[in-house]
């Protein structure tokens, strides 16, 4: 009964600890994000409106400019919890992105991640299987398109 007892305690002693990692990671996370989005003075602009699937055309050839743009982006605001691989880190790896999913929804995902944690079903899918939610990375519509150009360059789209 008493040895019992111990092990619970000890099961829920090391489960919390498992959560209280996550956390910190996320809570991490999110002051980097801050402090980026802090020295960019264009942060402000998209928040809250939603993205059309007519809203964003993708061409080829790349534009490199944006393909630049949105390497440094994802450098900075989502490597720690993305890789260009197929990998698994705290998020989806990002290798096959641009197959998987429409170019307005990629697009949602970056700049309206609340929105789509409760509407949306496939976000919610990856939220179960990730048990993080991904933190609102203050990115605007411009910048979250050559995110998205980047993970085409990712993709092998010349
Ligand atoms: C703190 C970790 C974290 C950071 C930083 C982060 N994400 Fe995420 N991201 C996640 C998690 C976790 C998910 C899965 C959905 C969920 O659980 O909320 C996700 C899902 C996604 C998805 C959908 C993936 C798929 O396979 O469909 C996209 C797109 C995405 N993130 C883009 C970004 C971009 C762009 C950035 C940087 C601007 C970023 N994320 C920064 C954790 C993060």
């Amino acid at each position: 009964m008493k040895r019992r007892s111990i092990l619970v305690v000890a099961f829920l002693v090391l489960s919390s600890l498992f959560f209280i990692g996550c956390n910190n990671d996320e809570t991490a996370n999110t002051k980097t994000g801050d402090s980026a989005a802090a020295s960019t003075s264009n942060g402000n602009e998209v928040h809250g409106s939603q993205i059309q699937p007519g809203d964003v055309t993708v061409t080829t050839p790349l534009n490199q400019a944006w393909v630049t743009a949105g390497k440094s982006t994802y450098d900075v605001k989502c490597q720690s919890c993305h890789k260009l691989t197929d990998e698994r880190v705290v998020g989806p790896g990002w290798a096959g992105i641009t197959k998987r999913r429409e170019p307005h929804w990629i697009m949602n995902m970056i700049t309206n991640v609340d929105m789509m944690l409760e509407t949306d079903a496939e976000a919610q899918k990856l939220l179960e299987q990730c048990l993080v939610r991904m933190p609102n990375q203050n990115i605007t519509k411009d910048q979250a398109r050559e995110v998205l150009e980047f993970m085409r360059s990712n993709d092998g789209v010349k």
